[in-house]
């Protein structure tokens, strides 16, 4: 491994949640994401039939907003995780643990495209980071 990767968990959390932070500038960075999901996995189009994508890619950015002040003390982050976990599980959207997996990649590849100071090993602190949060909507697929 590389003196690169020799990071603590608190600097790659830091330097992933500035990466999320540039990328957002891109005006199409939830498109982009929502188009390399599909690609990803096309099967996960049926889940948004009836969505009005204007309005779920402001919601997507308000969720990663959440998803990197989980990282923190924030506990309104810690809530609205909660929430978001709970909207998505097996008696709400239903959306399998397995998708999740999708999801993280899809925010690489997205991330990727849009930030201006990207390098390559940022996907696997991305990787790495992100599936601490993408494990807890995984655990709570069959909590009531
Ligand atoms: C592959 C995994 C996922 C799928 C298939 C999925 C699918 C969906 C669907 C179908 C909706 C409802 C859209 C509508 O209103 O028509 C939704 C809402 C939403 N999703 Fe996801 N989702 C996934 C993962 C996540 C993750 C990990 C987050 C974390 C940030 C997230 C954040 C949100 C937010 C913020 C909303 C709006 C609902 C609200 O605020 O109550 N989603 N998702």
């Amino acid at each position: 491994m590389s003196e690169e990767r020799k990071k603590t968990w608190d600097q790659k959390v830091d330097l992933v949640r500035n990466s999320y932070l540039r990328s957002k500038n891109n005006q199409n960075f939830a498109k982009l994401f929502y188009n390399h999901l599909f690609f990803l996995n096309p099967k996960l189009k049926d889940y948004f039939k009836n969505t009005d994508f204007n309005h779920q890619e402001r919601a997507l950015i308000n969720g990663l907003d959440f998803l990197f002040d989980y990282f923190g003390k924030d506990e309104n982050a810690k809530h609205q995780i909660l929430r978001l976990a709970k909207v998505h599980n097996i008696d709400g959207l239903n959306i399998h643990p397995h998708f999740y997996y999708y999801w993280g990649e899809a925010l690489v590849l997205a991330i990727k495209d849009s930030d201006p100071q990207y390098y390559s090993d940022m996907e696997y602190y991305l990787r790495e980071v992100v599936s601490y949060p993408l494990s807890f909507f995984s655990s709570q697929y069959f909590v009531k």
